[in-house]
């Protein structure tokens, strides 16, 4: 009864001009390993949930993309968005779509971006997570422990005096803090209880769409009303009608900071969301000069500490650059300090 919901529907702007609206970083080979991040996400869950019991939420404009790099996944259960949203109504699409056939469902969300270097050890705390909240109404995130003020996760501030009585791996959250600013996070950083959110959650079916109606109510309104044409020919025009009327927020937004029941697992098993240029470059393999070249035709002279990516059909030369980003793709070329690297969201915006 388990069930695998994968969030792919983001567009990946602060890793421009690699990931693009028209190819997101989750359908990119971003490792040079042969496999998209999606189809690596995919991998790792394999002996936890049955093929049939995954369901991928994207927008309409990946479905061709999904079909192709995902083949084992039934055409029903990939989840077509009509407009962009955030994780919040994605979530609440797939929950009451499940709920409707599986009222026992047991569900874990996992973002189609992050890298995980210990799969059996992830499978462990997946498999651990679950069996809580099979007969627990719990929500349960995945902590990591935090090693720098990073302000583009989710912290988690955890009780971490009593664990919990049927999984002593599990504790309490305290509270849950969005993307903090800077001065905020490294004070968190200071303390030894607080953790990075990993994006991935663990529930039953009834928690989250209970968290949805409490916290949530217009939206869960939304999907309550479309339950009679779930899996009719009826629900993509529905779907299609209705989804758009959603408020554009995450579910880190939406339910982590406001609900009560939240418990942690912290865990480690190298772990990175492959968000930034930055953390490409922090979990990959390096040369002497502390640089990570993505490209065949790349040369560097002088250069330390960068970051270069080149597709194919280009040449990329640099020299004498320390601590900077270097990419080209699609007629577009960004130079920019790694230390800046949080606003080529806005750059890719221009
Ligand atoms: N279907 C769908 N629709 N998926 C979406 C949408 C959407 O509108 N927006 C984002 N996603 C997908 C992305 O493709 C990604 O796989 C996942 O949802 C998370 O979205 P991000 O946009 O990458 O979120 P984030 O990295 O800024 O923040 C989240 O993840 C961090 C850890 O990686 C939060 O949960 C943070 O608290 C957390 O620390
Ligand atoms: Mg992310």
């Amino acid at each position: 009864n388990n069930h695998l919901v994968i969030m792919a529907g983001g567009v990946g702007s602060r890793f421009w001009p690699m990931s693009t609206s028209q190819l997101p970083k989750q359908f990119i080979d971003v490792l040079g390993c042969g496999r998209t991040l999606i189809q690596l996400t995919m991998d790792r869950f394999k002996g936890i949930c049955l093929p049939d019991n995954i369901w991928i939420v994207t927008s309409a404009a990946y479905a061709d993309i999904v079909k192709e790099q995902l083949p084992e996944v039934a055409e029903d259960h990939i989840l077509l968005e009509p407009c962009r949203r955030n994780t919040a109504p994605c979530i609440a699409y797939v929950s009451w779509k499940i709920k409707a056939k599986n009222p026992k469902a047991n569900i874990v969300v996992t973002p189609s971006d992050h890298i995980v270097m210990d799969v059996r050890e992830f499978a462990r705390v997946i498999t651990s997570a679950m069996r809580f909240t099979a007969d627990s109404d719990a929500i349960v995130t995945l902590g990591m422990k935090a090693t720098r003020p990073e302000t583009g996760y989710g912290y988690i501030e955890a009780d971490l005096t009593i664990p919990c009585p049927s999984n002593k791996e599990i504790y309490r959250v305290d509270a849950f803090k969005e993307k903090p600013d800077l001065a905020t996070a490294e004070r968190y950083l200071r303390r030894n209880n607080f953790f990075w959110n990993a994006g991935i959650f663990v529930w039953n079916v009834n928690t989250i769409v209970n968290a949805l109606r409490v916290y949530q109510p217009a939206m869960a309104n939304i999907f309550e009303q479309l339950l009679p044409y779930y899996y009719t020919d009826k629900e993509q025009e529905m779907i299609d009608r209705n989804f758009p009327l959603c408020e554009n927020i995450s579910v880190d937004y939406a339910i982590m900071e406001k609900a009560d029941e939240i418990y942690i697992f912290p865990s480690s098993f190298g772990w990175s969301d492959l968000g930034t240029w930055g953390s490409l470059h922090e979990n990959s393999k390096k040369d002497a000069q502390n640089n990570v070249c993505i490209g065949e035709n790349i040369k560097l002279y002088e250069t330390r500490n960068c970051v270069v990516h080149a597709t194919q059909e280009r040449k990329v030369v640099v020299q004498g650059l320390d601590g900077y980003i270097v990419a080209e793709k699609n007629n577009t070329l960004l130079i920019c300090r790694l230390s800046e690297e949080q606003r080529i969201k806005e750059f890719a915006g221009d």
